[in-house]
Parts: C-alpha cells; structure tokens; sequence
C-alpha cells in the first residue's frame, strides 16, 4: 500500500487515477508541512520524509510538489505557485494575480511550464525522484470547469484547449504529474507489493 503525502484532493484523484491497480491512500488528514524550500525537490523529499515519519516508517509515501513556470516573469510563481498571491489564499486569488502580471503580455511571451517532483520514499530509507512537465500558455481569460489551481488559464495549443478544459482521464495522458509518475511506476508498483497491508 502506498500513502498520498499530500492534503490536496484534487491531487488524490489525479494520482490515483494514475495508479490504476496500486493500492493507494491519502495520509491521515492531520497530516500537515509548512512548504519551506525554494526548489520544488526539497519540498517534494520535505514532504516525503515527513510523510514517512507520520506514518512511523511503516509504509511506503509517495510525494510531490508542483510549480507553474512562467518565462516572460522570470520563473515566477514557480515554486511559490500556491501563494502566489499570499498565504491562504484561494485558487481563484492567485489566477487573477497571474493574469494581472500578464497584462499586455504578447502571444509570444505567454510560454508557461508546470513541472512536477515526485518522490517516492520506501520504509527501509531509499528514494527515488522523477519529474515531468507540460509546455503550455496563459490565457487572457480562464475557461473550463475541470481540474484546479491554474488549470483554467493554462491552454494547450495543440488540443485548442485548457487544462480545466480537460476530464481527469484526459489530463493524466498529459499533465506534468502523470508523467513524474509514470517514469516512477514500476519502483512504485514493486513496493505497493512489498508493503501490502
Ligand atoms: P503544491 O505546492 O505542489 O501543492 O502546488 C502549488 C500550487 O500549484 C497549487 O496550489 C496549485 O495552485 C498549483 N498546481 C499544482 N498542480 C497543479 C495542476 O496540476 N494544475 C494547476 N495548478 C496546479
């Protein structure tokens, strides 16, 4: 069994989704780390290794943190993608802070990245790290209903459409997180075994 670090519900749909035929949970809700890194893999290996301790060493955690890369602002939100426009605030908050940066910005400097780390820890110590990522670019206006966090804004070229724009089945062939996982599949897959519960 392998435990979601994670307090984010739209991120255990999508991860679960995923891994299709792992059995999988998301940590006990009590569960809580400040986000303190300024790159996505420290956050990712902090919230791994506290996943890990919380659940007392016992169980395998997989983790991951996610940023919204932005060229034409230097590399912002980034990192700091989920208070962006300040401590708790709401999805909606920090769409309408993007998109007022964005302001005037030309096609051509609209390019956006979301990267995600995945980490997974095992019970015994070791780790393995992945990450994925989705070229895409910000809208003027949000569309969509599906997804969460910057999904309405962020468009995909190819398909004419957002993220929010997208089923959860048609964002995981695609998104930044589908493909961190993917790449960690089968360490992940050998140790839901190891650990069944
Ligand atoms: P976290 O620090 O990895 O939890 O995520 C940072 C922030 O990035 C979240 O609060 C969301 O606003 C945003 N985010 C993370 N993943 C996604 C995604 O798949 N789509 C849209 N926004 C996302």
């Amino acid at each position: 069994m392998i435990v979601l670090a994670t307090n984010n519900k739209h991120k255990v749909a999508e991860i679960s989704d995923c891994l299709q035929g792992v059995s999988c949970q998301a940590i006990d809700p009590d569960w809580r780390i400040e986000e303190s890194g300024d790159t996505l893999i420290s956050n990712a290996l902090a919230k791994a290794v506290s996943g890990r301790n919380f659940c007392a060493g016992r169980q395998a955690v997989l983790a991951e943190d996610t940023g919204l890369f932005v060229p034409a602002l230097g590399g912002r939100p980034g990192v700091y993608s989920a208070r962006f426009a300040g401590p708790g605030v709401s999805f909606d908050q920090n769409i309408a802070k993007l998109l007022k940066e964005m302001a005037g910005k030309p096609n051509g400097e609209r390019r956006a990245i979301f990267r995600t780390v995945a980490v997974l820890a095992a019970p015994e110590g070791n780790f393995w790290i992945s990450c994925g990522e989705l070229a895409g670019e910000i809208l003027l206006n949000p569309r969509g209903q599906e997804g969460f966090g910057y999904d309405p804004i962020f468009y995909l070229p190819s398909l004419d459409k957002t993220l929010s724009e997208l089923s959860l089945k048609e964002k995981n062939t695609l998104s930044h997180r589908a493909k961190a996982l993917r790449a960690l599949s089968p360490y992940i897959e050998e140790l839901a075994r190891l650990t069944l519960r």
